[in-house]
């Protein structure tokens, strides 16, 4: 792409995830490109007026932060001139949006810069993402030759149809490559990996990796904390709609899609995504065990000002159990499971393999027997993403910032897998996750971003499970370190079962 003046307009520009993560994202791409030769603008849009919002923004902008490997001048520097680019605006009519590309223009003409492009990323609820689209296709699309590019945050929908509604009221504005809907699980250092490691060992996984194999497929995101302060959001969606729709659906595709050529390929990529997402069986209700932690309840009373009689049926926990309608994978269980209130916080997706399975590909070897790999995504900044390789199944946990079974991965080279590059070491964290989203952005490459065709599609998988669950009453689980023994996956033979719970799943046998 040609360099030139880039504008940024965050939509949104003073809400809480534009203040959490974007900032430092769009900070971290300035402080990586302005050597590139691009010049930068950053707008923070709202609907408040000027003199309130302006020094909120500021507030904001001053919190952001270098990386180790910048000095403090160096950084101060930094930091000063990204400020002096950014401002407020308005941004609630039309004119709002006319006027912003008038101020675009004068900045153009004032630089003498011909323009690189403009990415809006709309940081506001849903709902708003038409009628924005529109103003901004009528009024603030970039002079010939550049680009436009505007990201969008999760829900896309609350089910098949009205994603389908959203998708087919954007595509009225805004072309299909223009628009980046981001999951930011595909930011995620491990989650980025999972491709290239497939890729690297492909010799060794390539004949392992299928029915024959593969024992099951676990996807899981435990969350400790509770949902307060975001119920009027929550109750609407619930845990499916909010992770396992998603994150959980997009880490399955990477463990199971295709292979492509070349992992750099967003064509190939995402159609081979689209051919296992395509090829994932719709759910239906006796595929889920779904819960409530005990407090939502009240929790739900409080923040929607509703009576005590009042009942949400929200669920909080799901565990689901997914099969992929293809010969490779016949019969292989897939399971995606994710809740609020558990007894950990723990986020991984591991491949569990039959017995023995490297000991077919080497022989004589007293190390030949891992069970599993896992891809742990990692949490917060105490905890790691890695990928391992283990003999044993174990539950991924770390005891004082230490993996309990570290040495394994040192096992691995004997089985001829390429792994030390994937032992990520340092920590990583939702705000990284956005900051690598956001450069992805920049580059115009969409390997890493939902589709419209990919969204419909897992929409399509998700939406009968969703309805069958209509009027069911989620179990209740009484929330923190209780829930071990209740929620968690057992294995007894060759059933998986919900340990406490009534349903029994069977491997060997599809639930319709
Ligand atoms: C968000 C969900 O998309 O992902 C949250 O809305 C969830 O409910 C979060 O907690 C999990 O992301 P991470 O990066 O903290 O695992």
């Amino acid at each position: 792409q040609r360099t030139g003046h880039v504008s940024v307009v965050i939509v949104g520009g003073t809400g809480d995830l534009a203040r959490k993560y974007l900032w430092q994202g769009f900070f971290q791409l300035y402080v990586d490109q302005v050597s590139g030769g691009n010049t930068f603008s950053f707008y923070g849009g709202g609907l408040s007026p000027s003199e309130k919002a302006t020094p909120i923004l500021f507030e904001i902008l001053k919190a952001v932060t270098c990386s180790k490997d910048v000095s403090q001048e160096r950084c101060a520097i930094l930091k000063d001139q990204f400020l002096r680019l950014s401002q407020y605006r308005q941004l609630k009519a039309l004119e709002d949006y006319q006027e912003l590309a008038k101020h675009i223009e004068q900045q153009l003409q004032q630089e003498g810069m011909t323009e690189a492009g403009r990415l809006f990323y709309l940081s506001v609820p849903a709902f708003t993402y038409a009628g924005i689209a529109e103003k901004i296709n009528s009024s603030c699309r970039p002079t010939d030759g550049s680009w436009l590019r505007v990201v969008l945050e999760k829900p896309f929908g609350h089910n098949y149809r009205s994603a389908q509604v959203l998708a087919t009221e954007l595509l009225g504005a805004l072309k299909d490559e223009e628009m980046y809907r981001i999951d930011h699980y595909l930011g995620k250092q491990v989650v980025s990996k999972i491709l290239p490691f497939r890729m690297e060992n492909r010799k060794l996984l390539g004949p392992i990796w299928n029915r024959h194999h593969i024992e099951r497929i676990e996807i899981v995101l435990k969350e400790t904390l509770d949902v307060k302060g975001r119920i009027a959001f929550y109750d609407e969606y619930g845990v499916i709609r909010d992770v396992l729709q998603n994150h959980l659906t997009e880490v399955m595709a990477l463990l199971t899609m295709k292979l492509p050529a070349n992992v750099s390929n967003s064509g190939e990529v995402l159609r081979n995504k689209l051919e296992v997402l395509s090829s994932m069986l719709p759910l239906g209700k006796n595929q889920a065990v779904i819960g409530q932690y005990q407090n939502y309840k009240t929790e739900v009373q409080q923040e929607l000002n509703k009576t005590k009689e009042h009942v949400s049926l929200t669920p909080t926990f799901a565990a689901v159990l997914a099969h992929i309608d293809e010969a490779q994978y016949e019969g292989v269980p897939v399971l995606l499971i994710s809740g609020k209130m558990l007894d950990e916080r723990v986020g991984y997706a591991r491949v569990l393999f039959k017995n023995d399975v490297f000991c077919l590909q080497s022989q004589n070897n007293v190390h030949c027997k891992p069970k599993q790999i896992v891809f742990y995504f990692g949490h917060g900044s105490l905890k790691y993403p890695a990928v391992l390789v283990s003999k044993n199944l174990f539950k991924p946990a770390l005891t004082g910032g230490e993996w309990k079974e570290v040495t394994e991965h040192k096992d691995v080279s004997v089985l001829g897998l390429q792994i030390s590059d994937y032992y990520v070491q340092t920590p990583t964290t939702e705000r990284e996750a956005y900051a690598e989203l956001v450069s992805h952005i920049f580059a115009g490459q969409k390997n890493n971003f939902v589709s419209t065709e990919n969204l419909l599609a897992s929409w399509e998988v998700w939406t009968p499970l969703l309805s069958g669950l209509k009027g069911s009453f989620p179990r209740i689980y009484p929330g923190g370190a209780d829930n071990e023994d209740m929620l968690d996956v057992h294995l007894r033979g060759k059933e998986l079962r919900y340990s406490s719970e009534v349903v029994i799943i069977s491997p060997d046998n599809k639930m319709g």
